[in-house]
């Protein structure tokens, strides 16, 4: 993977949170410290996004620059997506996102029906929508996956070779990006009603784990959705 030019680009309150994300992929983070929606809401301004959250716009703006100009000082390795070729960057997503889905989806799954046996009657109504949501979300991203590996995906990489048209791709491109809307959502009913995946007192290891790797799961899946949506599916 080839590394960003240590180049520090000025990041302004205007651009898009997914273009911000392009050129600081580590902004990623920190939209989800500040529990700004960037997965689905990454055509919002920055100064959009931080506003309805009541941040001082200038002030977070700085935070996120003084981190980027950090991290490239320190040679904090920045992955540069934006340059890789369709096929390359589909190569990644599939070895690295659809891949961890693959291997932690039923894993969670297995964690989540546990707390929920194990602890669901002193917390009933929040691990039995933990229980219910990620169900759900389990089900809608294995089909999701496999509508990207067999149907997308493909017509992408004919597109690269100059067999597809642009227009060809854009029905399929529509319906994938509501469907990440759709997880996005499950994630945000999830994060909302465990109240940032607190643990309740007297919660046991399984109970941490199990949301830690919600947690986890979160993060990956934010970092996978903007690869695809800002980067993959933008012509
Ligand atoms: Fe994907
Ligand atoms: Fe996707």
């Amino acid at each position: 993977m080839k590394s960003i030019e240590r180049e520090v680009k000025m990041l302004k309150k205007e651009m898009s949170l997914g273009e911000v994300a392009i050129i600081y992929p580590g902004a990623i983070n920190i939209f989800m410290d500040l529990d700004i929606d960037f997965c689905c809401g990454g055509n919002r301004s920055l100064e959009e996004a931080l506003q309805e959250k009541n941040y001082n716009t200038q002030a977070v703006l700085k935070d996120i620059q003084n981190q980027y100009e950090k991290d490239v000082a320190e040679g904090t390795e920045i992955q540069d997506f934006n340059n890789l070729s369709k096929t390359a960057l589909i190569e990644h997503i599939i070895k690295t996102h659809h891949e961890y889905l693959r291997n932690n989806l039923p894993r969670i799954e297995s964690l989540t029906e546990t707390i929920y046996r194990v602890h669901g009657e002193n917390h009933y109504e929040m691990l039995n929508f933990v229980n219910e949501s990620f169900k759900a979300l389990k089900k809608e991203l294995e089909d999701h996956l496999e509508k990207e590996e067999t149907i997308l995906f493909p017509k992408v990489e004919q597109y690269e070779k100059g067999l597809l048209e642009k227009s060809e791709l854009e029905n399929t491109i529509e319906e994938l990006e509501s469907e990440h809307d759709a997880a996005g959502d499950i994630l945000k009913g999830l994060r909302k009603m465990t109240s940032g995946y607190t643990v309740p007192a007297g919660g046991c290891n399984t109970f941490v784990f199990a949301f830690e790797k919600l947690e986890e799961m979160e993060k990956d899946l934010f970092q996978h959705i903007h690869l695809e949506n800002n980067i993959l599916f933008k012509f």
